[in-house]
């Protein structure tokens, strides 16, 4: 990787066909959205950026999707257009927008309380069925993976008296102040764009790159760190970055060597299996977080403990509130939903159908790549599928940066959503929900191919 442009044209394209086709998708997109951007107009007297989130303010689309209705895994938009969803609000909507059991269940819970600060039969069904899953004992409820991961992070500082904490380069586990940092050559620093907010990151956080033991090892000999804080597959980085073998078994063994807890982040491997790469790779984290589809879009996250962690984090949780907590984690909604997801959704069939139809798409986007030449690799983690441009799969995210490709990422986002699909508008990838269909995949598969027909000259074998 030799370009600092993170809009640099990637290996392989031809950079006027790609100035010319992004030129040609943005005005196709804005004549095509006239409501959406006398809305986008309103909001900017009411919103930051005229966006709900900041963030929906630097996605591909120059005015933004503003989606009326989700049904199945598709959007409707105000300007009457429908697209096949492979975004699904990034995990977040996994199960597709109105998974049947997910939708009965909330109807049904929503007439009989949705808050109420008590316990309920279903969140010991809940509980018990995320230790049976996933291994850790005890669990704790979050309205977010974010707040997942800071309690998480939390138990792990009060459990080992220790403050710093680890985590993996270009790792993204929300909007925790602790983790919003990156390495560079001169050694941690704020995350681009990011306030210290009273954490310096520099003093509470390392970071190594994924996969160096030998960094890991240097980095936990002191004994300071409390917890390292890990997704099992990379998934934020810039693509799927897959531990090399015996990397996890290294990893436990030197958290444990040195008194470092280890947590793992399953919030977006969930796609890996019915029990995330927790279950599939064997995983013994003393703590676990997830979020996002986990209560199939009511907002809810999920941390859970193992037997050691709850005994000596106890001091703080038996009195006092213990920094944990909040009071709309927990309400009967959520769960309800959760167990509807957990019983219901998160079956071997689901899996099955994802995986299948996850395998079509790679393959789609592989014959592609191998047809142009293209320096390119597909990633694959269960049913979600991305590719990046590098030849091979990286070993850790820091070799991605800098990061080029940008404005690619921005004209096949748009040549596909002014096409009827929508991919995921941070990194490209797809996921396949158990509504997804076939011919979904099918349609982005003929896409795909013309797009890169376009961009290359058509010079494919
Ligand atoms: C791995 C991981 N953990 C945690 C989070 C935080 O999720 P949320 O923004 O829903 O709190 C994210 C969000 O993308 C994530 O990718």
């Amino acid at each position: 990787m030799t370009s600092d442009q993170p809009n640099a044209v990637p290996p392989g394209i031809d950079p006027d066909r790609l100035a010319r086709l992004l030129d040609r998708e943005r005005l196709t997109w804005i004549e095509a959205h006239p409501k959406a951007a006398a809305l986008r107009e309103r909001a900017r007297r009411s919103q930051l950026h005229g966006t709900p989130q900041h963030w929906i303010n630097q996605f591909p689309p120059p005015v933004p999707l503003t989606v009326e209705r989700a049904a199945g895994a598709r959007l409707y938009d105000t300007d009457g257009h429908e697209y096949v969803d492979f975004g699904l609000a990034g995990t977040a909507a996994l199960w597709g927008h109105d998974h049947p059991a997910i939708v009965a269940a909330i109807r049904d819970q929503v007439g009989k309380g949705s808050v109420t600060l008590w316990s309920h039969e279903d969140h010991v069904w809940v509980t018990e069925e995320l230790h049976r899953r996933f291994g850790p004992p005890f669990w704790g409820f979050t309205v977010s993976a974010s707040d997942a991961n800071r309690f998480a992070l939390l138990l792990a500082k009060m459990a080992t008296g220790r403050q710093k904490i680890l985590m993996f380069n270009r790792a993204y586990h929300g909007s925790l102040e602790q983790t919003a940092a990156v390495l560079t050559p001169d050694g941690v620093v704020p995350q681009p764009g990011v306030e210290l907010n009273g954490v310096d990151v520099r003093e509470t956080t390392k970071i190594v790159e994924f996969n160096d033991l030998d960094a890991l090892e240097k980095a936990l000999a002191p004994g300071d760190v409390a917890a390292v804080l890990a997704e099992p597959v990379m998934t934020n980085g810039g693509a799927v970055i897959r531990p090399e073998p015996g990397f996890h078994a290294a990893l436990r063994d030197v958290t444990r060597r040195t008194g470092t807890l280890l947590i793992i982040d399953e919030t977006q491997t969930i796609p890996a299996g019915p029990g995330g790469c927790t279950r599939e790779f064997g995983l013994n984290p003393d703590l676990i977080t997830m979020g996002k589809c986990i209560a199939g879009g009511v907002p809810a996250g999920v941390y859970g403990m193992s037997a050691e962690v709850a005994a000596a984090a106890s001091a703080y949780t038996k009195s006092g509130d213990g920094g944990l907590g909040s009071t709309m984690a927990s309400g009967p909604l959520a769960v309800r939903a959760m167990r509807a997801v957990l019983g219901e959704v998160m079956t071997e069939e689901t899996y099955a159908h994802m995986d299948r139809l996850a395998d079509r798409y790679e393959r789609d986007v592989s014959a592609v790549i191998a047809r142009h030449d293209l320096p390119w690799h597909v990633g694959r983690l269960g049913g979600r599928v991305s590719f990046a441009f590098t030849p091979d799969p990286p070993r850790d995210a820091g070799e991605l940066y800098p990061r080029v490709g940008g404005s690619m990422r921005d004209a096949l986002w748009l040549y596909m959503a002014n096409r009827g699909i929508v991919l995921n508008a941070m990194s490209g990838a797809a996921l396949m929900s158990p509504l997804t269909a076939e011919a979904d995949v099918e349609r982005h598969g003929a896409l795909f191919a013309d797009a890169i027909n376009e961009l290359t000259g058509g010079k494919g074998r």
